[in-house]
């Protein structure tokens, strides 16, 4: 089994408008200059997933340096579902990835695992590389339950035809995010080690899948969280809007 290439992805949930494409290529400049270890991808609104692909492509740098992806799909390939968009819209505009089963779609929108499973399998039949996010509340770490709901929220929400090549976990307690509260190493290694064990009895490519940390990773808490074992790169929620933020995070994964 190859080495895991860490993997840092934006996430920049409902925020950014065309002005803000120019972080984008901030970020594409500063990472065709000293080639980071990790593979990076932004995820803007919908909005931007083409214009931010198409920018990327035009410059200098390319697409390559940095990939893009979706928010959220719809389970289907078209139909009825006002305001919904399908892998295939994504694909199609540029996107390689598409997070699925966000907390904040699992809260406000009332996503199971079940939604998220066809979710992630709807990227997969596009083509997308679907990241699936996990991840326990307040009240259910303090009931001592946060093993029991990650494990069943992973086996709940990955299809059977995920593989380590179209399928990358998220671990994002939901008590982290945007709190600027993280949880300590040892407790990220415990989530991670059950993830990963996890993936291994359910999956022959279980070593080979990647598990990101998300939840207020910022500059300066990256480095210790990134050397955590198991964790594989982060999903970033509000560091990654601006380029000078995110690029210390990258960096905290290595550079060439
Ligand atoms: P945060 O968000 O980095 O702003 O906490 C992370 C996420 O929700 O993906």
């Amino acid at each position: 089994m190859a080495a895991r290439r860490p993997l840092i992805v934006g996430n920049w949930k409902m925020n950014g408008l065309t002005a803000s494409l120019g972080e984008a290529r901030a970020l594409a400049e500063k990472a065709a200059a000293s080639r980071p270890v990790a593979e990076l991808g932004l995820c803007p609104p919908a909005t931007l997933v083409a214009a931010m692909a198409n920018a990327l492509k035009d410059s200098a740098v390319g697409a390559d340096v940095i990939k893009v992806g979706g928010q959220d799909c719809h389970a289907r390939a078209s139909g009825a579902h006002t305001g919904d968009i399908a892998a295939e819209m994504l694909k199609e505009a540029g996107a390689a990835y598409v997070i699925v089963g966000h907390s904040e779609r699992r809260a406000d929108h009332g996503e199971t695992s079940e939604m998220v499973r066809a979710k992630a399998a709807a990227a997969h039949r596009a083509g997308l590389i679907a990241i699936v996010c996990v991840g326990e509340t307040l009240a259910e770490r303090d009931a001592g339950a946060t093993l029991k709901v990650v494990t069943a929220q992973i086996r709940g929400s990955l299809p059977d035809d995920a593989t380590a090549a179209n399928t990358v976990v998220a671990y994002e307690p939901v008590w982290a995010i945007g709190t600027g509260r993280t949880p300590t190493t040892a407790q990220v290694a415990e989530v991670h080690g059950e993830i990963r064990k996890d993936l291994l009895a359910r999956f022959d490519e279980g070593a080979g899948f990647r598990i990101l940390y998300g939840g207020s990773v910022k500059p300066d808490n990256a480095a210790e969280l990134m050397a955590v074992a198991d964790v594989d790169g982060a999903l970033v929620g509000g560091a990654s809007l601006k380029a000078a933020d995110f690029w210390p995070i990258v960096a905290a994964k290595g550079l060439q």
